[in-house]
């Protein structure tokens, strides 16, 4: 049938062929791709919250090691959960008129549908809807207010957990690698929260397309959930490409660049993308915990010395988001800049 007849797919029927701006020549012959699935190390979140935790050290290896996690007993009720699967697939269900209410517009990067930003880069094959959840001044007049009510309530509910989670997460990390909670705080206290919801279609011929370009993502933490359980986040990790499997109850949490230029190196962002397959959809979002806009970014200074000089420089966090968006993705290319 044809689901995946959507949005930017709009175009597409179930036996078109895939057309030229998806195709990614390079894929079939310079990827290498592991048939193992990446062992992505679990934690349970009320433990790792409380106080005199032990497994602070684990979670340290896992950082430095991975840059991913997953957290399991996280408290999100399984109702809201439901709920935000019910919504998300409600929304990108919507006809293409309505969907295109709250299309991107030139210059912006709210709202529905995927910025290209050179005319040679390849689309990625999905569906997106990406806007600012917090502070709530900077939220975009009238986009998230326009959306239809019961997706809007739902989304306050998930961010409203998924805030107190990420702020919990943020601290324990920074508590890892020797920062002060106070230092974290200043950083990411009342930061900017963003939010992308994704829709990836079923595709024809899933190898020659990818959902998402590698990256890594230039958040201080992003907590991703996998909407509707079908999998396709893959990791690199020694030259490999790695399919990430999801516990059905956790979210996975991905290191940034900031903590990576927080943390002097010591933690590694994940550089990740996502391939699609023939047969279903998959669901999921991304909440992105970032400093505030204002805040100075640049190594820890408790964790510089005369025999760790820092690894980056400081910049202030507007400008570093400015930067990451003006370029293309590849992979942790970007942050070179800040060394
Ligand atoms: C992301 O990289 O931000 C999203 C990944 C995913 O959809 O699994
Ligand atoms: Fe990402």
């Amino acid at each position: 049938p044809s689901r995946y007849v959507l949005g930017i797919m709009d175009k597409l029927a179930a036996d078109d062929e895939i057309p030229e701006m998806f195709i990614r020549p390079e894929l079939e012959a310079a990827t290498i791709q592991s048939h193992e699935t990446a062992a992505i190390p679990i934690f349970d979140l009320k433990t790792l919250l409380s106080p005199g935790n032990t497994q602070l050290h684990h979670l340290y290896h896992a950082c430095k090691e991975w840059g991913i996690f997953q957290v399991g007993n996280h408290g999100v009720s399984g109702e809201v959960l439901e709920n935000l699967k019910v919504e998300m697939e409600k929304f990108f269900n919507l006809s293409k008129e309505e969907k295109t209410k709250y299309q991107v517009k030139a210059g912006d990067f709210q709202g529905y549908g995927n910025v290209i930003r050179c005319k040679d880069e390849k689309v990625d094959w999905g569906e997106r809807f990406f806007m600012v959840i917090n502070p709530t001044e900077r939220r975009k007049a009238d986009l998230f207010e326009k959306l239809p009510e019961s997706l809007r309530d739902t989304l306050e509910a998930y961010f409203g957990e998924l805030r107190k989670i990420g702020m919990g997460l943020l601290r324990i990390l920074g508590e890892g690698v020797g920062m002060e909670i106070e230092e974290v705080d200043e950083i990411f206290e009342n930061g900017m929260q963003t939010t992308r919801m994704t829709y990836y279609p079923p595709c024809p011929n899933p190898e020659v397309v990818l959902g998402l370009t590698p990256h890594s993502d230039s958040t201080g933490i992003t907590i991703l959930h996998q909407v509707n359980g079908i999998e396709g986040l893959q990791i690199k990790k020694h030259g490999l490409w790695l399919p990430v499997s999801f516990h059905p109850n956790a979210f996975l949490v991905l290191l940034g660049d900031i903590f990576e230029i927080v943390s002097n190196g010591v933690y590694n962002s994940m550089e990740h993308r996502v391939v699609v397959n023939k047969d279903e959809g998959r669901l999921s979002i991304a909440m992105f915990m970032n400093p505030k806009y204002e805040a100075e970014i640049g190594p820890s200074k408790k964790l510089i010395s005369a025999q760790n000089p820092p690894l980056f420089r400081r910049m202030i966090m507007e400008d570093f988001v400015k930067d990451y968006f003006s370029r293309n993705l590849n992979g942790k290319s970007h942050l070179e800049n800040m060394r």
